[in-house]
């Protein structure tokens, strides 16, 4: 995807208000890709309409999927019935967004074949699939690479113990989508247990599949033989939370995020409240209310798999660090190249260091100025906003094709918490009556148009 669009962004005051979060996407893409596991009509409900969950819709309908998307009402119907295992996925859709590769899960379980690209995504390391290839083949699959296409197939699946080097979070999610259906117990040792993967085992479960989690991080999948459509509705985003407090603290203001999942955002809230940032969590673990210090102090962090600090928060929390006063030191763990925003942050005046591939020192400064910046992955691009709201002067962002894979109304929701900020270029007219930039022209049947 390529886009004409830019971001432009001005000194802006503190932010003040309450902004609304939209449902999770990196819980919704896969659930999308789990209703090819029943046959019938399912909703979900707090379906974002990013750019990311319609490739996702064109990826279903391409296997044969009837999908209705009510816009304003964030509900989604996926009629599964006529899917099938033939279904051609167009490369190039395959190859925009990483998510794709959780369809190989479902289809292999459902109709013992799939035929996937190999995916694309955001620019922040190798990104490998190898611990999904082991686990299908493990589970009696054969993967064949035929013209930059992996086609796997399997007779039959058989169950079995798998174990995963490192708890990725796709590699856990496939692998649980292939088991639900296959006779017998299978068994994740170091699976992934991020609140999104937790959601699917509720999805999952909710279509009548028999998951159980056991101490101290391993899945148990007892296959069942048939699954049901579900109606549910999608976890919040803790995400797109975390962005918008850190819009607070960076601006010196005060935001509530009233659905913000703060159950699952332990660690991040831990290390705003040791900057002096002040939080307050809602009755039950959901909404939070973040009131920015004057006197913020740097903290050091290292991100890890959950419930470690998230690294979709890395380049985030970086931003908070730029002006606090001391010395933050950053370890990425996770992906292998995503400090690329910080060459962008020094463009701008703030003073980082980076030792080796993954570790960034930031030495808080007195300001930061304007500059023109690319960030090249989503989460970069909205830290790269977020800078532009303290830097003096104009900041131009590139890199509104990887906002809109995740963030919905970014720039609106923004402008109503008082930033000086605009998206501009290449601007479409949404259904949703507000602006979006390059989200491709949906195929699905839109309500509310
Ligand atoms: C998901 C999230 C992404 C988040 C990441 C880690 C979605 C759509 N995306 O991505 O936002 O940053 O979890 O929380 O849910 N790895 C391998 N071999 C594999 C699979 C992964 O080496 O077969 C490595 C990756 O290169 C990476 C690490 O494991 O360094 C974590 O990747 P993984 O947890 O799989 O991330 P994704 O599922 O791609």
């Amino acid at each position: 995807m390529t886009s004409g669009g830019i971001i432009c962004v001005r000194t802006s005051p503190a932010l003040y208000g309450v902004v609304q979060i939209e449902g999770a996407k990196n819980a919704v893409l896969v659930i999308m890709a789990s209703l090819i596991l029943t046959k019938g009509i399912s909703i979900l409900r707090r379906v974002p309409p990013s750019a990311d969950v319609f490739q996702m819709i064109r990826m279903l309908e391409m296997l044969g999927a009837r999908i209705v998307f009510d816009i304003p009402a964030r509900t989604l119907s996926v009629d599964t019935t006529t899917i099938s295992g033939d279904g051609i996925l167009d490369p190039v859709i395959v190859r925009t967004f990483r998510a794709s590769t959780l369809v190989m899960g479902p289809l292999l379980a459902r109709f013992h074949r799939a035929r996937v690209a190999f995916p694309g995504g955001d620019n922040i390391g190798l990104r490998p699939i190898d611990f999904h290839v082991r686990a299908f083949e493990q589970m009696g699959a054969r993967i064949d690479i035929i013209d930059d296409e992996m086609h796997v197939h399997a007779e039959r699946l058989q169950a079995c113990c798998f174990v995963l080097e490192y708890p990725s979070v796709g590699a856990t999610e496939n692998v649980m989508m292939a088991a639900v259906l296959t006779p017998g117990k299978t068994i994740v040792i170091n699976a992934a247990l991020e609140p999104e993967v937790l959601d699917l085992i509720n999805v999952l479960r909710a279509m009548g599949a028999c998951i159980s989690l056991s101490v101290p991080n391993s899945i148990v999948i007892e296959g069942v033989s048939v699954l049901h459509p579900v109606d549910y509705a999608v976890m919040y985003d803790r995400l797109e939370a975390g962005t918008f407090a850190i819009a607070a603290v960076v601006s010196g203001g005060a935001i509530e995020i009233p659905q913000a999942p703060a159950q699952h955002m332990e660690v991040f809230i831990e290390k705003v409240r040791q900057m002096g940032h002040n939080v307050r969590i809602g009755d039950g673990g959901t909404g939070i209310a973040v009131e920015a210090t004057r006197t913020p102090r740097a903290v050091s962090f290292r991100t890890m798999p959950y419930p470690g600090f998230p690294t979709d928060l890395q380049a985030l929390m970086m931003i908070a660090q730029i002006r606090a006063h001391g010395v933050s030191t950053i370890y990425e763990t996770v992906h292998e190249r995503r400090l690329s925003h910080v060459a962008q942050l020094m463009r701008c005046g703030a003073d980082i260091t980076v030792q080796g591939e993954m570790t960034a020192i930031v030495r808080g400064v007195l300001g930061i100025q304007g500059a023109e910046v690319v960030g090249g992955d989503l989460r970069a691009v909205a830290a790269l906003v977020l800078a532009g709201l303290i830097a003096e002067g104009e900041t131009i962002v590139r890199g509104i094709e990887h906002l809109v894979r995740g963030y919905v109304d970014f720039d609106v929701k923004l402008r109503a918490l008082g930033a000086v900020v605009e998206y501009r270029g290449h601007v479409q007219a949404n259904i949703n009556n507000t602006i979006t930039h390059n989200i491709p022209v949906p195929l699905v049947n839109i309500i509310g148009a």
